[in-house]
């Protein structure tokens, strides 16, 4: 039976720390302050903002919120943003996604100040992590980085594979675990023989956004198993991309849908805003 990674105790110690990263900022008269922006009430959106919210109350982080209707304008998010870039009591901006289909996604992440991108995903962000230069880091990718350190499990010389390549997780994961000397393969839908590939991982990321795809049959025994996917199954339970009972019994090492991955990509937003007021400084 596969070790449980437990994501919401390593998030808690990373959050404890940051809590008294925050505390010393303070005591020099550095206040960190995070701006979430959410366009429209898509349920679950709401769920993610109120969780990032609580998480900035947690660590000691302040954090405004504009929760705009759904009818809001690509001119009026814009305006929004360029007002919260040039406020200098604004560390961090947040849009969450996804925006209403009247708004361009891409052209509203430009327009974030890099030195603001918390999130990760302005493209010079992004750029800057493919040529190993410091910026943001998308925080899922960043938070199983951090999963697997604070695990033990052994990054640098392994054979990594990702399943999925969106530019949220699956690209810039593949960037991180180069970045730590693994040597990664990324799948995606029209790979071939995907069975065969994720059979030679030693650390396996599941991000394809797909019910229990991945069982037993896909995973080398004694594999770390990454299961970025969250969804609702017939009863309403929480499931991830993985089926956790049929892999957790070859795996070495699994994280649990809900528990595992999720609770990370919150810790290394706060992680990403007390960068950017360090930075800013
Ligand atoms: N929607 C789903 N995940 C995320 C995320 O990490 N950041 C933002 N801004 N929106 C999201």
């Amino acid at each position: 039976m596969a070790d449980l990674i437990d994501g919401k105790v390593i998030s808690k110690q990373i959050k404890d720390e940051l809590k008294e990263k925050v505390a010393a900022l303070k005591k020099e008269g550095i206040e960190i302050c995070l701006a979430v922006i959410q366009v429209g009430n898509d349920t679950a959106s709401t769920v993610y903002v109120g969780n990032k919210k609580k998480a900035c109350e947690y660590v000691g982080i302040n954090s405004v919120s504009y929760e705009l209707p759904e009818e809001t304008t690509e001119e009026e998010l814009i305006s929004l943003i360029d007002r919260l870039n040039s406020d200098s009591a604004i560390n961090g901006i947040l849009v969450q996604l996804p925006l209403p289909k009247h708004i361009d996604e891409d052209t509203v992440i430009k327009r974030i100040s890099p030195d603001k991108d918390v999130d990760g995903f302005h493209p010079e962000s992004v750029g800057r992590l493919s040529i190993g230069q410091r910026g943001f880091v998308s925080c899922t990718p960043a938070g199983i980085i951090e999963l697997l350190k604070r695990s033990d499990i052994e990054i640098e010389g392994k054979e990594c594979v990702v399943i999925g390549r969106s530019n949220i997780v699956g690209k810039p994961m593949a960037m991180l675990l180069l970045r730590e000397n693994a040597t990664v393969t990324v799948c995606h839908s029209r790979t071939k023989n995907l069975k065969e590939i994720c059979k030679r991982a030693d650390i396996l990321v599941v991000a394809i956004g797909k019910p229990k795809m991945i069982d037993a049959s896909y995973v080398k025994e004694g594999a770390a198993v990454i299961d970025v996917g969250i969804h609702r199954n017939e009863n309403n339970k929480l499931c991830g991309d993985v089926d956790f009972d049929s892999v957790s019994k070859v795996a070495g090492k699994i994280t649990p849908v809900p528990g595992g991955v999720g609770p990370m990509t919150i810790a290394m937003l706060m992680n990403n805003c007390v960068e950017a007021a360090i930075m800013n400084e």
